[in-house]
């Protein structure tokens, strides 16, 4: 059994979170972590073994520093704080840290593909839709996607209400355009690649990784 404490327990992705560990045969949910239930982090440190942080871009590097500080391994799903700022406070841990800016397969993919075409395709920009209430723009996704093309590549954010994560990379060139686009319904969609960075951030070779496609072909 991975004991498993979610930051943010009450947020949108962090119920979601804590409904797919307690749905888990080889996961328990030993703590749910979040100022709107009164549970500071460090209550829940003592008996998990990993954390996971769904909260906010200004507070999930200090959560990290804190899980990573107490021995504990750290998924971090929060977008919007710096990455690097985490590295050095992981290389002095006993703990390893995870990061992904988007723990959907489709979105994973999409990224993949958009690199491949970014070497065909004369120029390309990105248009990321997400939900009203969004703290960051550019999305986590639309940056790393675009750190991942090839050339200068412009990033359009979209807040509205009704959507939750969708992403279109417009490649263009001599006469012809070439869209890819990932669309997510509900935050189901991210489980399945949480799930996958619980059980295996444990038994990664270094202190920080980023990105699922670590984890789906190493
Ligand atoms: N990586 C991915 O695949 C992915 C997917 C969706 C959302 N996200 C990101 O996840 C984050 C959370 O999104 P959301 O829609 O669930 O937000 P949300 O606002 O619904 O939830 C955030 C929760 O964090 C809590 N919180 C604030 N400070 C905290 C602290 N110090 N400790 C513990 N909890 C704290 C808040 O009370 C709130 O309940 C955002 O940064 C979003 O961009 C990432």
């Amino acid at each position: 059994m991975i004991r498993v404490a979610v930051a943010g327990a009450a947020g949108r992705m962090g119920e979601a979170v804590c409904a797919a560990v307690e749905g888990a045969d080889d996961l328990e949910l030993t703590g749910r972590a979040d100022p709107a239930l009164g549970v500071p982090l460090e209550d829940v440190l003592e008996g998990c073994d990993v954390v996971v942080d769904f909260t906010r871009p200004d507070t999930a590097l200090d959560n990290a520093r804190a899980a990573l500080a107490a021995g504990r391994h750290v998924v971090v799903g929060t977008t919007g704080f710096d990455i690097e700022a985490l590295r050095s406070a992981a290389e002095a841990s006993p703990a390893n840290a995870f990061v992904a800016p988007n723990f959907a397969i489709g979105a994973v993919l999409l990224m993949r593909f958009a690199a491949e075409a970014s070497r065909h395709m004369q120029r390309a920009e990105i248009i990321e839709y997400h939900h009203a209430a969004k703290l960051d723009a550019p999305s986590g996704t639309a940056k790393r996607t675009a750190d991942l093309m090839e050339g200068d590549v412009p990033i359009h954010s979209v807040r509205l209400p009704g959507l939750v994560a969708d992403q279109d990379v417009i490649l263009g060139d001599v006469a012809q355009t070439l869209t890819l686009r990932h669309v997510t319904t509900d935050r189901t969609s991210f489980m399945p690649g949480v799930l996958l960075a619980v059980r295996n951030v444990a038994g990664l070779p270094d202190r920080l990784t980023v990105g699922l496609e670590r984890l789906l072909w190493p």
